[in-house]
């Protein structure tokens, strides 16, 4: 019998490029999936502009709105409940994921990273910052992860992982866009292998 189509949840807080390449890639590979909720910590950005053109529901939410960081969290968890959300895809978003929704949904979380983990993650190690602190080290390569997310930030299991050269003449922007299209290609297949793993 075939498989229903997961529902997905996307996290994001910027420009919104992975959560775009998912979406092609879902209709274009074709993958049993569907993206039914955009969240972000920004009411305005290039993620929620796309959710808004192509029909999927959004949610700004951020720690301010609430009185304590516990009911943040209760919150975020109630709306993923809400959309029958089965697989959370961290891409490009800019916050901890709270550990109570880490614990609601183990296992279930996926987070794209923009270097080779287990170098470079951790604490302050987000978007340019990553790759300076590639270059910054000298090393020959780098690329991305796509990784499950557990209560120790950037130390979940490693789903997939692809490698890119760091050029002589590198700079933090120029070596950000090569990963960047990487990521594109990554997040796609990572996405497949997911699928494969949850719906077999
Ligand atoms: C991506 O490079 C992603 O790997 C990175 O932010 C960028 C978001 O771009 N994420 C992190 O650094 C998370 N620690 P996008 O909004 O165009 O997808």
């Amino acid at each position: 019998m075939a498989h229903h189509k997961t529902r997905l949840a996307v996290f994001c807080s910027g420009n919104g490029s992975n959560f775009r390449s998912i979406y092609q890639a879902i209709a274009e590979k074709p993958l049993n999936a569907e993206i039914v909720l955009c969240l972000s910590n920004r009411s305005a950005c290039g993620a929620m502009e796309f959710a808004q053109e192509n029909g999927i529901a959004t949610l700004h939410i951020t720690e301010k709105q609430f009185a304590s960081f516990d009911e943040f969290a209760a919150a975020m968890i109630h709306a993923l409940r809400e959309h029958r959300i089965e697989n959370i895809l961290l891409a490009g978003y800019m916050r901890k994921v709270p550990e109570a929704v880490v614990r609601a949904f183990p296992d279930k979380i996926l987070n794209i990273h923009p270097a080779l983990l287990p170098k470079f993650g951790g604490e302050g190690m987000y978007g340019i910052h990553v790759h300076a602190a590639v270059l910054q080290a000298g090393e020959k390569e780098s690329g991305a992860t796509v990784h499950f997310v557990n209560e120790e930030y950037d130390k979940g299991r490693i789903l997939l992982q692809h490698r890119v050269p760091v050029l002589p003449d590198d700079t933090s922007e120029s070596l950000a866009e090569r990963v960047l299209e990487c990521e594109h290609r990554l997040y796609a297949e990572a996405l497949e292998k997911l699928l494969q793993e949850e719906q077999q």
